[in-house]
């Protein structure tokens, strides 16, 4: 049965044929030279079969390999024209179709689901303006806010070029160097870092986005989407035996559930910010190391998505699914974050590479709406735009968001009225810089969100993983930063793993910090 979401060409019961569609009587038959005498090479058949087999994989993702995905429908539930002129979410009661695609981050494709990772949770929403994809995480925070350090961290999690082999050193090695990255260690070596199944956890931009009005006037906004069923963990001992046991386990409780009649569901929330807000904020917006308290920005409603389709084929419509940050919709602008404007450039690239020039038009990333434009060809093309001239052509021109049939003319809806800040460089120099702000939101999460049993778990979680370091170095380095958010924390890790004690590391206070300037659009020291 084809599938409701995505068109692609399957039906149950068929004649057997060559991939000409010629029919063949006997799939094992291979044409030979008597009863025992080699193959003929005019076998079509069996060379096409043989031919098409040594071509069937496609790279995996060079992180995020492993991954389930269902087919649903975000429906926006608020009317939100107080703060963007998008269409899709300014009309409430609108509805998308939407392909999801669930991920671990570091293991290859075959690796375990229940792995203790980040969890990728990337959502394609099928808008009549354009595919709106949101590439998130199952954390509110990364572990960096230099997009230099990306590719260094991913090989660290990676194997070992000369043994082949995954290594704690590597790993706690690249964080005590860099020590921006414990909010976000705080979050993966708690219970969080195991959750239990893909539908059963939060999601979240991590990244400051900009929704605009017609007036150039926007909001700073980031995206949260809770499990209605709540974010369900596994403890380290429950992880680490079903990914022996099971390690498709997230695979299969997804599809399960869905099959079984019981749609996953989120509630989508979002928090802002006026750019005024934005400055007198503690925290650098632009730094997706930190968190937004909700006290202070309060969560908003303004949708909910269900999960309701399995797909049909899951080559076709969940690994061919390209995601990306940069795929937005009028009214949607990426903030200036360093890290989020990488990102912007790094999936497109990778696309064309895994999935060919022609990404866009596979069937689960072809948009819903047509594509009119000037691209053309290319390997693999099926959408040629026609008999369309192939340039800007005042004989058969594009609609430009006016009247058919007219260059110019009428309203051009997704126009701003008004331009809104000038983007001026400078934002690279703070990036690496680590102060006392970087250990409030860790602090406080040790401190004040856990009870004693969470506290508990993290130390053991962390020890599990932290035993294997073999550099006194690195070991000691990395407790430096854990005694810098507590030092009963460090001790009692410390303890775990039969290592002596160390100080905190030693950072700069938090008045040293480099502030935000929104209106400048330039990160300026206070
Ligand atoms: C996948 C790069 C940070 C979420 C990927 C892929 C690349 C990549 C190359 C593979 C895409 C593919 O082959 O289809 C980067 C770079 C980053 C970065 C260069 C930083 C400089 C982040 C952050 C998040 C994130 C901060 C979340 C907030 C994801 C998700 C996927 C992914 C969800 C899987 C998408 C899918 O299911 O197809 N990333 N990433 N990444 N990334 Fe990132």
């Amino acid at each position: 049965m084809p599938s409701k979401t995505i068109m692609t060409i399957g039906p149950e019961s068929a004649h057997y044929t060559t991939s000409n569609g010629a029919p063949v009587s006997e799939p094992y038959a291979a044409q030979r030279l008597g009863l025992l005498g080699p193959l003929l090479l005019q076998d079509f058949h069996h060379i096409d079969l043989l031919a098409h087999f040594d071509r069937e994989r496609i790279p995996e993702r060079v992180v995020h390999a492993k991954g389930a995905g269902a087919h649903g429908t975000l429906q926006i539930t608020e009317d939100l024209t107080d703060i963007t002129s998008n269409p899709f979410l300014c009309q409430k009661g609108r509805k998308a179709k939407v392909t999801v695609r669930f991920s671990t981050v570091g293991g290859e494709s075959g690796s375990a689901d229940t792995a203790r990772d980040p969890r990728g949770f990337a959502i394609k929403i099928r808008t009549d303006d354009g595919n709106w994809d949101w590439v998130f995480n199952n954390t509110p925070v990364f572990f960096i806010r230099d997009p230099a350090k990306f590719p260094h961290f991913i090989h660290t999690q990676k194997r070992d070029p000369q043994t082949h082999l995954k290594d704690a050193d590597m790993f706690w090695d690249y964080l005590g160097q860099n020590p921006e990255s414990i909010h976000q260690i705080m979050i993966l070596f708690s219970d969080r870092g195991t959750p239990d199944g893909y539908h059963r956890m939060h999601g979240y931009s991590g990244h400051t986005y900009k929704w605009f009005k017609k007036d150039g006037s926007f909001v700073y906004t980031q995206v949260h989407l809770r499990a209605e069923a709540g974010f369900r963990t596994l403890s380290n001992a429950e992880a680490g035996k079903l990914a022996g046991e099971n390690p498709d386990y997230g695979i299969e409780s997804l599809f399960e559930t869905i099959e079984a009649g019981y749609p996953p569901a989120w509630n989508v929330f979002i928090q802002t910010m006026t750019p005024e807000q934005a400055e007198q904020f503690r925290y650098n917006i632009l730094d997706l190391t930190k968190v937004w308290p909700h006290k202070e920005f309060p969560l908003r409603k303004i949708g909910r998505m269900v999960l309701d389709e399995n797909p049909q084929n899951y080559f076709a419509e969940i690994e061919q699914a390209a995601f990306s940050p940069s795929h937005l919709v009028p009214y949607i602008e990426p903030s200036a974050d360093p890290v989020l404007q990488s990102r912007l450039f790094s999936y497109p690239d990778t696309h064309r590479h895994r999935l060919g020039t022609n990404y866009q038009q596979l069937p689960v990333n072809s948009p819903v709406n047509p594509v009119a434009n000037f691209q053309r060809d290319g390997a693999m093309t099926f959408v040629s735009q026609g008999a369309r001239p192939n340039y800007q052509s005042t004989i058969v021109p594009l609609r430009y968001h006016g009247e058919p049939g007219t260059l110019e003319g009428g309203a051009r809806d997704f126009e701003r009225e008004a331009k809104h800040e000038t983007f001026i460089g400078a934002a690279f120099r703070d990036l690496s810089e680590v102060t006392e702000l970087d250990f409030e939101q860790p602090r406080a999460l040790w401190e004040k969100v856990w009870n004693d049993a969470q506290r508990e778990a993290y130390v053991q979680n962390v020890a599990s993983h932290f035993k294997g370091v073999k550099n006194k170095e690195i070991r000691e380095r990395q407790l430096s930063v854990w005694a810098a958010v507590d030092q009963s924390l460090s001790d009692r890790i410390a303890k775990a793993v039969g290592a002596p004690t160390v100080k905190p590391l030693k950072v700069k206070p938090a008045s040293e910090a480099v502030r935000f300037r929104a209106n400048l659009g330039v990160y300026t020291s206070v």
